[in-house]
């Protein structure tokens, strides 16, 4: 893990929801897996006092790319860097998506800031489906981002204006009460609104097909000392900046379970 101080290489706007930025540095981009993030300090000085999450989007050599939302002051901030300005990074942190899949087919299932890092884990390993759901046309990534892999792509938008109309777990559940699929031959792999995931554990735990989650508490430190991130699990509470923010679905139970713990 190293932090260090970068230089914005460039921070644009892709559409209607994302911004991208990139920056180069050997130590960020080495030895990365998909699923992994960095914590940036989007301001120098101690106002924003913590830094906040991003997960890796793409890596090109010693290029690293971050694709984010504006939600609130932070990524408000962030995109307002421009060419040459300054950031401090560390990465990278927590456990990533795993690479080695018991030889099965990877499905990926994303919504808002969990598309980034799926992309990423598509690009590097290949996907044989990829599910995306967001609200309207307008925050569709564009062809340019998902060249590699469009052609598996099935989107799902929630007013109906581009792709299927709904949720985009409905595609899914179609998919598998379909006669001939074989729930041993596939992974799935999700990241995106915790409502999002927990439907497709259910929906994964009905048909018997086994997947992990990327949970992205909001986090503070981003190292394991805060305990500000913390998910449960069958063997107990455990940080997700460390042990996670990927888990196995039969790690997790139910979150409405969680607060009684
Ligand atoms: C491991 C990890 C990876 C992430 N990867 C990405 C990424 O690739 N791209 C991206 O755009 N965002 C990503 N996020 C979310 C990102 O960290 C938050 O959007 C960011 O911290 C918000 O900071 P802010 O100051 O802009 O907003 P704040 O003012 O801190 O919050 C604004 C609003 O966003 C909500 N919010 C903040 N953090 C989260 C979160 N983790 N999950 C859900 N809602 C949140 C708050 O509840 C609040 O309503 C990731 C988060 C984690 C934990
Ligand atoms: S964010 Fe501090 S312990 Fe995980």
């Amino acid at each position: 893990m190293h932090d260090e101080t970068v230089t914005v290489l460039e921070n644009r706007k892709v559409n209607a929801k994302y911004f991208k930025i990139s920056f180069r540095s050997k130590h960020l981009a080495s030895g990365v897996e998909p699923g992994q993030f960095v914590q940036i300090k989007v301001r120098e000085g101690w106002d924003p006092f913590l830094r906040r999450p991003f997960s890796y989007y793409r890596i090109r050599g010693e290029r690293i790319e971050i694709l984010y939302e504006i939600l609130g002051r932070g990524s408000e901030l962030l995109s307002k860097l421009t060419k040459g300005d300054r950031l401090q990074v560390m990465g990278p942190l927590g456990r990533g998506f795993s690479r080695e899949i018991r030889g099965k087919k990877r499905i990926l299932v994303g919504g808002g800031v969990g598309v980034p890092p799926l992309v990423f884990l598509a690009e590097r390993y290949g996907c044989d489906r990829f599910y995306i759901g967001t609200k309207s046309r307008h925050e569709v990534m564009p062809l340019s981002e998902i060249r590699k892999f469009h052609s598996r792509v099935f989107h799902t938008t929630q007013d109906g204006s581009y792709g299927v109309r709904g949720l985009v777990t409905g595609p899914l559940e179609v998919w598998f009460k379909k006669d001939d699929f074989d729930p041993e031959a596939y992974f799935i792999q999700t990241c995106g609104p915790t409502r999002m995931m927990e439907r497709v554990m259910e929906i994964a735990s009905h048909f018997g097909v086994e997947g992990e989650a990327s949970w992205e508490e909001r986090m503070a430190c981003g190292v394991g000392v805060c305990l500000g991130c913390m998910v449960w699990t069958h063997y107990g509470w455990t940080c997700s900046c460390t042990e996670g923010p990927v888990f196995q679905f039969e790690e997790t139970p139910p979150r409405e379970t969680w607060a009684v713990r």
